[in-house]
């Protein structure tokens, strides 16, 4: 009886054990190329699924991971150039963008957003072209000023 009651007192204490090394496991694992993706697909049923705002509200926050004066900056070069012409953006793009992007801008290869998707702000586009974000590589001095403005600017055009 006694060796019972010790084996069911094991039993518990392996289970609770076990409880508590599940609790253990970070709610954010690193963001992996495959976390990005499936936080992607999540993010992408939720929407389909109509769920209210609130819910996205933390996302939102998240997405939005260009500092003010990374925002600034953007908002000085749109301002600048504000009349530049787009006639190079197209060979621009597929010579820097395409490869990540698809030529039209759909592909998402290495976890590239949908650009025919992107509801983003000009400012925030130019931004992450210049200063870079997740996988993407910052065009500053890759690319000339005007030119990433040009390209921004032309990535709104293959916008569905
Ligand atoms: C090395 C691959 C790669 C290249 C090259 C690349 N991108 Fe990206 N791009 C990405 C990735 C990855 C993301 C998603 C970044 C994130 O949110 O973590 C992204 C996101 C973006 C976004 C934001 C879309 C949105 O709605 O959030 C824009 C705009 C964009 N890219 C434009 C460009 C332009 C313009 C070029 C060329 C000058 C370019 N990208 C080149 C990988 C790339």
């Amino acid at each position: 009886m006694k060796s019972l009651i010790t084996t069911l007192g094991c039993m518990v204490l392996l289970l609770i054990s076990c409880g508590g090394e599940k609790k253990k496991i970070p709610n954010n694992p690193v963001p992996t190329l495959e976390n990005t993706r499936q936080a992607d697909l999540k993010k992408s049923i939720r929407s389909e699924a109509g769920e209210s705002k609130a819910n996205d509200k933390a996302e939102a926050q998240e997405e939005s991971t260009m500092t003010k004066e990374q925002l600034a900056t953007a908002q000085k070069l749109i301002d600048k150039y504000k009349n530049v012409s787009l006639d190079n953006a197209k060979k621009i793009f597929k010579s820097s963008c395409a490869i990540c992007h698809g030529f039209k801008g759909n592909m998402m290869i290495n976890g590239a957003k949908d650009l025919t998707k992107s509801k983003i702000s000009l400012k925030e586009s130019v931004a992450q072209v210049y200063f870079g974000k997740g996988l993407m590589t910052p065009f500053k001095g890759v690319l000339k000023d005007e030119e990433i403005i040009a390209v921004s600017k032309y990535v709104e055009t293959l916008r569905k």
